[in-house]
């Protein structure tokens, strides 16, 4: 890790751990004791947090500070962990083990695991909103509810994860294998624009965000099934093979390992190029560059925990 991008996660570590704690959606009725613990398990010690830091790398591109984006990186932290744990589930990829330990319905229940994602979903709308209304850009508001709701949804990570399980047992092709990858993209697609948006970027500041985002999240998949395909359990922090497994096709049977590796350079490279053409002479888009080559070079050992 570069050493500039190492001082602003240990800057503003603190300020997101303690944000992700005190926006959790946890429950006052007396009988739910046992969703405020599953919330607390699903986000703490949690993962590298690479969704927060960007959010709030992508606020900071358009002069905003950390404060103001907090909510929204918390929103994009929440998301990503309720997308994990639906798809740790059974009836998805059942996989038993996340972040190093039991996955979230193997250490509660599966009723509970889907109402912990639920939670975490909901409350991340909640978030988004809020970062751009303390912001008094009510018009931002709608916008990026608009576009979550985009990114989210049936052409978005919803549709990449049944076209995941629907290629099962199948070979693919670019198209399908694009369209397979929006599980991914459309999430970082999202990271990368909601900082940015919730702290009143122009059209074309988001235009280009998102489309960096897009590039970013392509690169992060092909990067994970690199290491789906490469490295152990214990390692990882979750179960391995888990394409082959499901007889799933991924970018590395697709292209090979090295294929796949060169494939996800010149994406983060011609990316990087385009996003410091779109926001010339601000600092932050070096943070931006060494966290997607750090990403690159194996998502980084990173980060908060
Ligand atoms: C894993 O994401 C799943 C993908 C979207 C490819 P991360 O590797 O960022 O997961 P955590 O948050 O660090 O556990
Ligand atoms: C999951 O992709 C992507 C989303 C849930 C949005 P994977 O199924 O490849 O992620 P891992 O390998 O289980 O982390
Ligand atoms: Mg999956
Ligand atoms: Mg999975
Ligand atoms: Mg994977």
């Amino acid at each position: 890790m570069t050493e500039r991008l190492g001082r602003y996660i240990e800057e503003n570590r603190d300020a997101i751990e303690s944000a992700l704690e005190s926006y959790l959606p946890l429950s006052q009725q007396a009988n739910a004791a046992s969703l405020n613990e599953a919330l607390r398990y699903s986000i703490f010690p949690g993962g590298k947090r690479w969704r927060p830091i960007l959010t709030l790398l992508s606020a900071s591109l358009v002069g905003a500070d950390t404060a103001r984006a907090l909510p929204a990186a918390c929103a994009m932290e929440y998301l990503h962990t309720s997308s994990m744990i639906f798809d740790d589930l059974p009836a998805m990829d059942d996989a038993g083990v996340r972040r190093g330990r039991p996955s979230l319905h193997v250490a509660f229940n599966e009723s509970l695991a889907l109402l912990t994602a639920l939670a975490l979903f909901n409350q991340s709308y909640s978030l988004l909103v809020r970062t751009a209304a303390e912001s008094g850009e009510s018009a931002s508001a709608v916008r990026l509810v608009k576009e979550a709701a985009q990114c989210i949804g049936a052409d978005g990570m919803i549709g990449g994860q049944v076209v995941d399980l629907v290629l099962q047992g199948t070979g693919q092709n670019e198209t399908s294998l694009a369209s397979r990858n929006l599980k991914t993209t459309a999430l970082l697609r999202l990271t990368l624009l909601a900082g940015a948006g919730a702290c009143g970027a122009s059209e074309e500041e988001i235009a280009a965000l998102g489309e960096f985002g897009e590039a970013l999240g392509m690169a992060y998949q092909i990067c994970d099934d690199l290491l789906d395909e490469l490295v152990d359990d214990d390692e990882l922090g979750k179960p391995a093979h888990q394409d082959s497994r499901h007889s799933r096709s991924n970018h590395v049977a697709e292209f090979g390992v090295e294929g796949a590796h060169r494939m996800a350079g010149e994406l983060v490279e011609s990316s990087l190029l385009k996003l410091a053409g779109a926001f010339p002479d601000r600092p932050a888009v070096d943070l931006i560059a060494d966290a997607a080559r750090l990403i690159l070079s194996g998502m980084g050992k990173l980060v908060i925990a």
